[in-house]
């Protein structure tokens, strides 16, 4: 398994989109295998050389979401790193939606944020790593993103920031809270500042972002509020008590909050990604190698297959979807 792409189409039957082993065609079939002519393959992957097949799953909002494939794309995107694949097909559309990622200097969401770029957001960028952000600005960007330097553990520093991105043009429609920080350790021998560091970025930094945007999400009565939390968050990890805690506080946080804030249309969801980031390569090598094994796929996913999903929870079709735990994690958690 190499790509997990998702990708939105115009309504058919159930169908399996069938690529020639080592060719470069397309065609899509239906379950019987019968040619599905309404349904044209994404153009993106028309181009490329295709390995393998894609499975696309009939949506009841009357779209097709592709969830999952085999499929490798030997094409010059390849990011070195096991052959994972760093290209997503795009049909999401969030033009004239502002979205804020937070922790998007690398990593995840760093990733989050081009997808949302790519899909034809005005995208706020914010992170506490100055030096960072100011290095993205040769990124590969379709629009202007806005850098924002904050600390979410702060919550001054997060009104600022609100502040900021206000005058700057319009609040917030959709909040990623993906800010995070590890610092490992046997709980007996875990220090305060340890302890509360990891407890401050994550469950406060979610707690401090999401109040903030509130407002204008519940003034407009359209909201899309995302929180990242871990498998670790469920089922514990050795020298982890801080971080265990602290996305397990993020579940809870998640719940309560989809419930308050369900009547004025705002949803509130949750992800658990497992994707290789320099989080991950913090994590010592035999750990990370278990870590691995243990997702049914055999592999991290990339940043950019976080994206997708992301975008999915963010849309109107999942305007019915609150206070779930979306895993993005090559079945990790089952
Ligand atoms: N990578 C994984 O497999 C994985 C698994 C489960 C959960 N997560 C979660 O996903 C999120 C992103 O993880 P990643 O792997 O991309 O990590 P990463 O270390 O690559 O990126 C984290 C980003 O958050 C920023 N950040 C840290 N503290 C901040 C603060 N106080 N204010 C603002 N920005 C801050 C960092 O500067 C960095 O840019 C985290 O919440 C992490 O816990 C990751």
């Amino acid at each position: 398994m190499y790509l997990s792409a998702v990708q939105c189409l115009p309504a058919t039957s159930w169908c399996i989109w069938s690529v020639p082993r080592e060719g470069n065609g397309v065609s899509l079939e239906n379950e019987t295998g019968n040619h599905c002519p309404r349904t044209e393959p994404p153009s993106a992957c028309e181009s490329r050389r295709i390995l393998g097949r894609l499975r696309i799953y009939s949506m009841a909002s009357g779209y097709l979401l592709v969830i999952e494939s085999d499929v490798a794309i030997s094409a010059s995107k390849l990011d070195g790193r096991k052959g994972i694949n760093r290209t997503m097909t795009l049909s999401y559309n969030f033009s004239g939606k502002t979205v804020l990622v937070t922790g998007a200097a690398q990593g995840i969401g760093l990733a989050v944020a081009h997808f949302f770029d790519r899909a034809g957001a005005r995208v706020c960028v914010l992170d506490y790593d100055q030096g960072a952000l100011e290095k993205l600005e040769d990124g590969n960007w379709e629009r202007k993103f806005i850098p924002v330097v904050c600390n979410v553990a702060n919550s001054q520093s997060v009104t600022d920031a609100f502040r900021a991105i206000a005058s700057s043009g319009s609040s917030p429609d959709i909040v990623i809270n993906n800010a995070g920080v590890l610092r490992d350790g046997v709980v007996w021998k875990m220090s305060d500042e340890n302890w509360s560091t990891v407890l401050d970025v994550h469950v406060t930094g979610t707690f401090n972002c999401t109040r903030e945007a509130i407002p204008h999400m519940r003034n407009q009565g359209w909201g899309r509020i995302i929180n990242t939390t871990s498998y670790t968050g469920l089922h514990g990890n050795v020298g982890q008590a801080n971080y265990a805690a602290a996305k397990a506080g993020i579940i809870g946080f998640t719940r309560s909050t989809a419930k308050e804030l369900a009547r004025f249309g705002i949803t509130v969801n949750a992800i658990s990604p497992n994707a290789m980031t320099a989080m991950v390569e913090s994590i010592p090598e035999r750990r990370r190698r278990e870590l691995e094994l243990m997702a049914p796929m055999g592999r991290f996913g990339s940043p950019e297959e976080v994206g997708p999903a992301v975008g999915f929870l963010a849309s109107d079709e999942a305007a019915y979807i609150t206070g779930v735990v979306l895993p993005i994690d090559g079945g990790l958690s089952i």
